[in-house]
């Protein structure tokens, strides 16, 4: 039997129709029956990051995404820019995970979906060098100009894109399984 793999995906986007979602829920489309594949949808839940509350005791929902990430055996973000950086929110995120090493040496791939967008996935890329993350050669991607390269129906249209995608997705697999 195939060993069994957790892959946990975050979207840097809360909006209802995000290019960034609908490239997480492709992801889930093609991956191997031997992964699970969940995709986050906690994020909008997750506090303002206050270092007085990082305790044993955090905030639920920080204590849940905790629990997600342990249970991982990789993670998959694909984010926008906003104003030349990253969303508020993913970085938050990022910031209730400094002490708890929930990302310590766990495999990464990094898509960044924005008008332009390499602002934010610089910015990343920096902030997941502080959290220890591996960030898998060959799984990390740029695609500006995201939304004329999605199609109405929230596929991706744009063949070249969707190849990009589906080379970072398979080095990325080929890190984990
Ligand atoms: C407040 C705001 C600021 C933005 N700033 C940038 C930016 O600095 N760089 C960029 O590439 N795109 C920027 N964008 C455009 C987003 O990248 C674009 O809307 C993208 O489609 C959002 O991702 P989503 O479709 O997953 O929601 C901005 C959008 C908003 C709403």
């Amino acid at each position: 039997m195939l060993q069994q793999f957790n892959l946990l995906a975050i979207s840097g986007s809360l909006r209802s129709g995000s290019s960034n979602h609908n490239i997480l829920k492709y992801l889930g489309s093609i991956i191997p029956a031997n992964i699970n594949y969940t995709i986050y949808n906690g994020l909008a839940q997750i506090p303002a990051f206050d270092p007085g509350l990082d305790t044993e005791d955090a905030p639920a929902s920080v204590t849940e995404l905790r629990h997600l990430l342990a249970n991982a055996d990789g993670i998959v973000i694909c984010t926008p820019e906003y104003a030349f950086g990253v969303p508020g929110s993913l970085k938050n995120m990022l910031d209730w995970l400094v002490s708890s090493s929930s990302l310590v040496d766990k495999p990464v791939a990094l898509i960044t979906a924005s008008l332009g967008g390499e602002h934010a996935h610089a910015s990343l890329l920096l902030t997941l060098g502080a959290l220890s993350v591996k960030v898998v050669d060959g799984a990390t991607l740029v695609i500006s100009f995201i939304r004329s390269k999605m199609g109405a129906d929230g596929s991706i249209a744009d063949k070249q894109t969707q190849n990009s995608v589906d080379a970072a997705f398979k080095a990325f697999l080929m890190a984990i399984e």
